[in-house]
């Protein structure tokens, strides 16, 4: 049961049906936004607002010392005609993980899961009906100290936003295995979400695109050999019917999508193996014929197959996508959980 927030409603709707099925990722917003803010060592009650720009400083602390974490889960139309929150105390887990690891205040369970509950129930009409399709939730959270000085920021506002979207890939995902920059190292911020962390990978991924591909493989940060994510996702191998992947060894991100897949995975039937991989072990795998899929896996792309990874003068193909595939089989099945099709499992939707 959720308490009550103070709303302030819109009153002309932005919605209508092209927009809600057909916008491109991330780019148009519902018509609301909830927003809360902490200052003087506790949190102001949370508030419903139109979605739209509110003033900020120029000297706000988020803006030149990056105090400034981000969330990202999804809603889903349910089968029975409802509107279903994907783990969103996971998200919201993670969120307050990213806060200590960034010194900021936690950000009250009630104000994150009763707020955002309020905002995707007001604005429920915007989650796409199209197959695939999902309200994007993103919560943000940063600092607005106006003071240049290097600490903790004393005050920070909390929004969420919500976007209707489809499908993030089109087609199978190309990746090249990135020796020069690294996404994280030990003791970074790589097992969390600060905005940071976006910021020092968009070079590598936009060489990796003039270069015809759409992301990199992401390698360890000590010897630049194990590999750890793909662009933005987390990654599986299918080597000999086991599925492979990288075991959270502190530098790579928990992703709720990992451990529902893993999850499912087993249950499958399928043996999952969570350990180092060294890029060698992937190379020798697929020379051996025993490297059989490999898929991204996260919020914005479910599970997405991987067609090509290009690792120095390598080009390793991979069949993608085929029905038969365990990363297909295992996305079929996360989005019948999803949208309440296959009966609820291990309690992960929250209805609205
Ligand atoms: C770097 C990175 N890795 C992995 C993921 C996948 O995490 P999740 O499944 O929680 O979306 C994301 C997306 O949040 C990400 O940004």
């Amino acid at each position: 049961m959720s308490t009550a927030i103070a709303t302030q409603a819109t009153k002309a709707t932005r919605l209508t049906e092209a927009i809600r099925e057909q916008s491109p990722f991330g780019e148009v917003f519902s018509d609301h936004m909830l927003t809360a803010e902490y200052g003087d060592g506790r949190w102001g009650a949370p508030q419903l607002f139109p979605f739209g720009p509110r003033p900020l400083s120029p000297a706000a602390s988020a803006l030149h010392y990056g105090q400034s974490i981000f969330e990202g889960f999804k809603a889903h139309r349910t089968v029975d005609a409802g509107v279903a929150l994907f783990r969103p105390a996971d998200n919201l887990a993670r969120l307050n993980r990213s806060a200590a690891r960034l010194a900021m205040p936690p950000v009250p369970p009630m104000l994150l899961l009763d707020g955002i509950t309020a905002l995707v129930r007001l604005d429920r009409e915007w989650t796409p009906v199209r197959e695939g399709g999902a309200l994007y939730i993103r919560p943000l959270y940063f600092a607005i100290d106006e003071a240049l000085v290097v600490r903790p920021s004393r005050r920070y506002r909390f929004v969420v936003m919500t976007s209707p979207v489809g499908a993030y890939f089109s087609e199978p995902v190309r990746l090249v295995a990135e020796e020069r920059f690294v996404r994280a190292f030990p003791g970074g911020t790589g097992d969390v979400k600060p905005s940071g962390n976006y910021a020092g990978a968009l070079l590598a991924a936009q060489q990796a695109q003039t270069i015809g591909f759409h992301n990199v493989l992401w390698l360890d940060g000590v010897e630049h050999r194990f590999v750890e994510e793909s662009g933005l996702m987390n990654i599986v191998f299918v080597v000999a019917g086991v599925a492979v992947t990288p075991a959270l060894s502190g530098t790579i991100l928990p992703g709720i999508t990992r451990d529902s897949v893993l999850t499912l995975l087993r249950d499958m039937g399928v043996r999952v193996e969570e350990r180092a991989i060294a890029i060698e072990e992937i190379v020798n795998a697929h020379d051996a014929g025993t490297l059989t899929e490999a898929f991204g896996v996260g919020t914005a792309a479910t599970v997405a197959p991987v067609a090509t990874i290009r690792y120095r003068d390598r080009d390793l193909t991979l069949s993608a996508g085929a029905p038969e595939a365990v990363g297909w089989r295992v996305r079929c099945l996360l989005e019948a959980i999803r949208t309440g099709r296959e009966p609820y499992r291990h309690g992960w939707l929250v209805r609205v």
